[in-house]
């Protein structure tokens, strides 16, 4: 694994429990953990269960003894590692988004084409998709229940940089992050709503806003949290604030390939929304509601019900024939954001082993970034209609 704060506590602790809770045909043995800080990577590994730790990405590479490499570095370390580590013959586990650039994520998919044809597989890091209650509702959708889809209403809520002088860590900085919350977490509904739907966004038109513009220099952070350096200018020219060069949010409405009319709204500025992930789908039998915040559940309105016993229905998806849930608890005994992460793990791991290509691919997130990057161009261009590149035109070329 490369990268040990925020994804790299989420992923090591699937990594630890996926054996313990599900059969598979291959055990995950935890052998290296790569960071920067030679001091912090060491408690890194002893906190996180790792067997060794180092300072280079590289020795993963180089070491025989390593099948999987795990990237949870920010954005502009992904294309390199998994690059290098494609090559060597490794299979790659990439956090989202897959990449900053387009450039980057078609050279990673077509990398990823060449190494599967021996046997070595690849998978980017959207885990939303493997809560239960999202799996069970791509389900819904593919088994006809709600008919044809009309509508898709996502939005990604967060607030953790409302305050002006929170830093300017490296999730505003477009070299490190290549967007702000568009990519970071525009990214997660728009491949949610394409996963579940089995519709690709085909265009879109979109507003993206920087609210606050300028920043202090942060003295360190981790994930989403950060601490200012209070010492001032460190040198007679170094500023101490920097320029937010990525969006504070991003809203579009986008035209589903399938025929849905679709709108998306990522933020970091929705106050009081801290991690707040809703996806409703209108169709013409019925309509489903998820909301993170009650990641147990789905909201069914099946319209092929008498009249009189129409609404929306509370499932609570913990029943044992539930997506993943058989190995888990008994009914009603809740699970968590982490056990996402756990289910994704299972689903790499059983890929590997058993010679199958998981899922979504570097292809599939290659197309997100397509999409992503079409909102940007329309921002660009005063709103105007984007098409989205067809990612598997893209991959060829
Ligand atoms: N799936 C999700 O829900 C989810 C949630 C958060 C973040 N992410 C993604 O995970 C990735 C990491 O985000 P995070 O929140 O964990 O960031 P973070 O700042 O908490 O951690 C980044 C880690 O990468 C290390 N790192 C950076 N550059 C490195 C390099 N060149 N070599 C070795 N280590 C390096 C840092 O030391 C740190 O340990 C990003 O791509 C982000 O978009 C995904």
């Amino acid at each position: 694994m490369v990268g040990y704060a925020f994804m790299g506590a989420a992923h090591s602790q699937a990594w630890r429990t996926v054996n313990r809770v599900y059969d598979l045909p291959a055990r995950a043995r935890m052998a290296l953990i790569c960071g920067r800080d030679a001091g912090k990577v060491a408690d890194a590994a002893d906190r996180l269960g790792w067997d060794a730790y180092t300072t280079d990405w590289r020795d993963l590479i180089a070491r025989d003894d390593i099948d999987v490499v795990d990237i949870c570095t920010p954005g502009d370390s992904h294309a390199e590692i998994a690059l290098a580590a494609l090559a060597a013959g490794k299979h790659v586990l990439c956090e989202k988004p897959l990449a900053n650039t387009v450039s980057e994520a078609r050279e990673m998919a077509a990398a990823a084409a060449v190494a599967q044809a021996s046997g070595v597989r690849s998978m980017c890091g959207f885990n939303y998709r493997r809560v239960p209650a999202v799996t069970m509702m791509r389900q819904l959708v593919a088994d006809g229940r709600l008919g044809v889809i009309r509508h898709v209403r996502a939005t990604y809520l967060q607030d953790w940089i409302v305050d002006p002088q929170f830093p300017l860590v490296w999730r505003l900085q477009r070299d490190k992050a290549g967007s702000g919350a568009l990519g970071d977490i525009g990214a997660h509904i728009i491949d949610l709503t394409q996963f579940v739907t089995g519709q690709r966004i085909s265009g879109v038109s979109a507003l993206t806003e920087t609210f606050v513009k300028e920043r202090p220099l942060p003295a360190g952070s981790s994930g989403l949290a950060a601490t200012v350096d209070g010492a001032g200018p460190v040198d007679g020219h170094r500023p101490a604030t920097g320029l937010v060069t990525v969006d504070d949010a991003a809203v579009f409405v986008a035209r589903l390939d399938g025929g849905a009319l679709a709108t998306y709204e990522a933020s970091r500025f929705a106050t009081g929304r801290k991690n707040a992930l809703r996806v409703e789908i209108n169709g013409s039998l019925g309509s489903v509601v998820f909301d993170l915040e009650r990641l147990n559940e789905l909201e069914f309105h099946d319209a092929t019900r008498p009249t009189a016993e129409q609404g929306f229905t509370r499932i609570l998806v913990t029943e044992s024939e539930h997506p993943y849930m058989s190995a888990w608890w008994p009914p009603g005994h809740i699970i968590g954001y982490e056990h996402s992460f756990t289910h994704e793990m299972r689903d790499f791991i059983e890929a590997v082993a058993t010679g199958a290509d998981p899922t979504p691919s570097f292809a599939d997130a290659l197309q997100v970034q397509l999409v992503l990057d079409a909102v940007t161009r329309s921002a660009d261009l005063g709103s105007s209609w984007t098409e989205v590149e067809p990612a598997l035109a893209t991959v060829a070329a």
